[in-house]
Formats: structure tokens, sequence, C-alpha cells
């Protein structure tokens, strides 16, 4: 398969991880004689420094002509505390997810057997979580109307959905139950806000079409308890921007690192992949970042393809790095092992040389012959 594939590494970590995630579909690529091809873009508070726009034209033109978007992370410090900033990072990523039609923001999260005692939860209150959030991302208060008085002194943001909106994210995520456990669970605030009434309504309509689903309702202050009490019971949440952008952060700790979480953002056109974690800026640089959140996304690219082969090949790869601890210090305070160290890991391991080399009595010391 041919796919060309815009690169927007942004800001901070951004390009360390994303780098990892290119090695390996190059591998993949190798492996499976397919013919990928990357073309780097500018996105976030990097583009603002060189062209004063966070999204600038030849960005949003080169992913609009790309099959799909490989994201890093966006964000600055300089402009997360400063509150009257006209132009930040941020509005690069959120213009982009409008431009492309990025409706659905898929967030799978699961709790890896060796990675259970990372997690500050409970081990017994975490095993067997496998869950994915299906985030409605072009919609509610992150893109309705906003006021700022002139005096400064009062504001409002607008939350406003439509039954079209609900539909088509809906959709996706009742197929993504049918083919998982069979579970729904539509995350909501039906008893304050009138858009949650509109979710339930219209999500409700639809269940008849997917009768093998079970769906219920929980609100979101609710779920938000729930995903840290026993979050094992949810096979797929459906939930709005706002709530699946604060859940899904919320589900990040089930799997031990934040560095392990990655998404798919996806329209009827266009798609983008990208891991759920921010710039990380204090990390910039240092080569500690985890890339696997990264390299999934990049996992999720290529599932979205159908070379679902492909994908397990990665994940398999993921998982055995994970086995092996070769983890950044947020898994492994003490394996030594850096960004670069588990990407080639990885790659090395899809290319199956990592078989030949492997030495686990040394890679536990950090002194496997390949990394
Ligand atoms: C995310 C991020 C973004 C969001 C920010 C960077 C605008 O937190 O992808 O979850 O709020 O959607
Ligand atoms: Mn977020």
């Amino acid at each position: 398969m041919n796919l060309h594939i815009a690169v927007l590494s942004g800001d901070g970590i951004g390009p360390e991880v994303t780098h990892q995630a290119i090695k390996i579909l190059t591998a993949v690529a190798e492996k499976y004689q397919h013919n990928f091809t990357f073309e780097d873009a500018l996105v976030g508070a990097v583009a603002i420094d060189e062209t004063g726009n966070p999204l600038p034209e030849k960005t949003l033109d080169l992913c609009l002509d790309a099959d799909a978007v490989l994201f890093g992370a966006i964000g600055d410090p300089k402009y997360d505390n400063n509150p009257s900033a006209k132009v930040r990072p941020e509005q690069g990523l959120l213009a982009l997810r409008k431009a492309l039609g990025l409706y659905a923001n898929i967030r799978p999260v699961k709790a890896y057997d060796t990675l259970l005692e990372k997690s500050p939860l409970k081990e017994e209150i975490i095993r067997n979580t496998d869950v994915v959030i299906y985030r409605e991302l072009t919609g509610g208060i992150y893109f309705g109307k906003k006021t700022l008085s002139e005096d400064g002194t009062s504001a409002s943001d607008l939350c406003e959905y439509s039954k079209e909106e609900i539909e088509r994210v809906a959709h996706l995520a009742f197929k993504a139950a049918q083919g998982r456990n069979n579970k729904l669970t539509l995350v909501d605030k039906a008893n304050v806000l009138e858009t949650s009434r509109l979710w339930r309504k219209v999500v409700t309509a639809m269940a008849s079409h997917y009768p093998a689903v079970e769906l219920d309702f929980l609100f979101v202050d609710n779920a938000a308890m729930q995903m840290v009490l026993n979050p094992s019971q949810f096979d797929v949440i459906l939930t709005e921007n706002m709530f699946g952008d604060i859940i899904s952060d919320e589900a990040s700790v089930i799997g031990g690192s934040i560095g392990l979480l990655a998404s798919a953002s996806i329209g009827n056109k266009y798609a983008l992949f990208e891991p759920i974690h921010g710039s990380y800026p204090q990390a910039t640089g240092k080569g500690i970042a985890n890339p696997i959140a990264s390299i999934l996304s990049a996992a999720m690219l290529l599932d979205h393809f159908g070379l679902a082969d492909e994908a397990e090949t990665v994940r398999n790869a993921v998982e055995r790095a994970i086995d092996l601890e070769i983890c950044t210090p947020d898994l492994n305070a003490n394996g030594g092992y850096s960004t670069e160290n588990v990407g080639t890991f990885i790659e090395e391991f899809i290319a199956d040389i990592g078989a030949l080399h492997i030495n686990s009595g040394n890679i536990k010391v950090g002194q496997s012959t390949i990394i």
C-alpha cells in the first residue's frame, strides 16, 4: 500500500516521540512491502514562532493532500501562563480537527498485566480494564460561540450539539461495541444540561439498530468516580467533547503512564493519529519521553487502513518491550532506557532482528546487545 503521511510533530517532546513512530512505520513498510512516505510541517508554538499562525496554510494544505496525519504534541508554557495571549498553540490543533472534519476521537485504555503495579490505583481495581473512549471532537463547548465582555469581567462559552453531530460519532461507538463486548455507556450530564438530554434521546433512538449492544447511561460525575472505582465495568464509552477530554486523562492513570495512550481522530475523509499526552516541556530533549503512545498511535493508523496484521505486529512488539521492561523512566526508573532505545528495540523486534540478539538476562540490567 502507498501512504503519504503528513508529520506534524509540534512542540516539546512531540518531535522526539514522533521520530520513533516514523521508525516503526518504516520498519513495517519494509517488512510488509508497503511504501510509506513522510512529509513534515509546522504546527503549534513552533509554527507561531516561525509564521505567527499555529496552523499555517501550508500545513493545512499538506494535511488535506495526505492520506493521514501523524501528530506529535502541542503546547508551550509561555502561552499557558498568559491568559491574555491572542494566539495559542492549541488553536492549531482545534482548527485542524475542524478543518479535517475529525469528529470522532478514539482513545483505548488498557491495563497491561505487567504494569499493574505502576498505576497509583490498586491492582485489584484496574486488573482486566480494557475500555475504548469515543469522544466527540468537533462540537460542544470547545467550538461554541465565546464571548468576553468589553470590561473583561464576564465571559461565556456556548455548548451546542445537533442530532447529526451526535449520530455520526454514536454510530462508530455502537459499531465498536459490536466488535468488542457489546456494551456501550453514554456519559453525559442529562440531569442538568439540555445538550446531554439531546444526546440521550438521539443515542437511545439509535439503539434498536444495534440490538446486540447493551446501552447504559452514566452522569459524568459518577462516571469519573466509576473510572477509578471499577474501570473494568466499561467496554465502550461514548461522550461529548469536553467530558471525553477529562475522562480520558483520568483513565490514563490505569495504564500506569499517560505515555502509553494512543488515539485516532477520524472523520469521513481524513484521519489523524496522536498520543494523548501533551508536549511535556520539562522533558524536552532529555530522551526520557515515552514513545509508546506515539508508536501505538501509528498502530491505529495501520488499523485504519485495514493493515490489521501490521498493526498487530506493532502492538506485539510494544507488549514485548513492556514485558521486558524496556521502558522509559516513567515506567522503569532504573532501567536507563531512553526514548531512542525503546523505539529501536521495538523497531528491531518488528524487523525480526530483536529475536536473534535478545538476551533477557542482559536486558534486565540494561545491557542488551541491541540497544
Ligand atoms: C487533547 C488535548 C487538547 C484538547 C488540547 C491540546 C486542545 O488536551 O487532545 O485531549 O483539549 O482536546
Ligand atoms: Mn486532553
